[in-house]
């Protein structure tokens, strides 16, 4: 079956869907995003998803395109007609289409909204999962990393190294020495005390994750303190646990980081009462919604 994707207001088909080389996002990366997971055909953490999204476009002076409600319309029909019952739903809005010029008119703008979605394969068991390597980089991304823009060459660029390295992921770390977030993830460790811990909102250092603030809740469900505060690459290394989120990645257990093993070199109790906690979570709310 071949593939559809949404470009303002058409559904067709992925070889034939493109936006304008007079596209901001093309020329200034000036757009958002979300990726938002779906299980048995229905969207996860939607509302969540939907918060954020409208806050990016605040926060970049942008102009909502349409109604939650009609965005919401339009996600569900491209996961509809693409068949997907796991896997994801990818939503952008850009500011819109003028001439090459640096200054935007929101008034002069008509938003550009395209919609994709594709199948993925869910994580395997949560006691059969194996853990992933991670390196280290600076974090060299500019101030305002907790809006989601299509701005993403730094990460792209932490990602392929750590590709080149045959690691997973890239965990950052700012001029302290300290953990931000992966290059597409949020980064957690367990700390000697036993304590999950993961770094705080405030100063607009790190994405606002959807998974990261489910998994905050899912641990206080499970009588697991929830410590958010910094953490260097150094505790990192000597932590307990250590482990990732994402929607697409769920809780991923991290036992290497560069060339040190994490605790005994595998998944982590922690962890992965996490994961099973989030599966739990993620196929109990979309049978309701079914
Ligand atoms: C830089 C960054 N941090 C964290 C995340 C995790 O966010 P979420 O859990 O909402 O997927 C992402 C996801 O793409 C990301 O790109």
């Amino acid at each position: 079956m071949s593939r559809i994707a949404y470009v303002n207001g058409r559904y067709l088909p992925h070889s034939a869907a493109h936006v304008h080389i007079d596209d901001r996002a093309h020329n200034f990366a000036d757009g958002v995003y979300e990726v938002i997971l779906v299980m048995a055909g229905r969207m996860v953490d939607e509302d969540g998803h939907m918060v954020r999204l409208a806050r990016s476009i605040r926060e970049l002076d942008m102009v909502a395109p349409m109604s939650d409600r009609a965005l919401i319309h339009i996600m569900d029909q491209t996961i509809l007609r693409n068949r997907v019952t796991d896997g994801m739903v990818y939503l952008q809005i850009n500011r819109g289409t003028s001439p090459r010029n640096h200054a935007y008119d929101n008034e002069a703008l008509t938003p550009t909204v395209v919609c994709t979605a594709k199948s993925v394969v869910l994580p395997s068991d949560p006691e059969t999962i194996g853990g992933v390597k991670v390196i280290t980089l600076s974090d060299n991304r500019w101030e305002r990393v907790d809006i989601k823009t299509v701005s993403l060459l730094p990460n792209a660029m932490a990602k392929t190294a750590a590709t080149r390295q045959g690691a997973y992921e890239a965990w950052l770390y700012d001029g302290d020495g300290n953990v931000t977030e992966c290059s597409s993830s949020n980064a957690w460790i367990v700390d000697l005390e036993d304590r999950l811990v993961t770094r705080p909102l405030a100063g607009n250092d790190i994405l606002p994750g959807i998974t990261r603030d489910r998994v905050i809740k899912l641990a206080a469900e499970n009588g697991i303190e929830v410590v958010e505060r910094a953490f260097s690459v150094e505790e990192a290394l000597g932590a307990r646990e250590a482990f990732l989120t994402s929607t697409t990645s769920f809780v991923k257990p991290v036992t290497q980081i560069d060339d040190t093993v994490i605790g005994n070199g595998q998944p982590g109790t922690t962890t992965r009462t996490l994961l099973a906690a989030y599966l739990a979570f993620a196929r109990e709310v979309t049978e309701q919604a079914a």
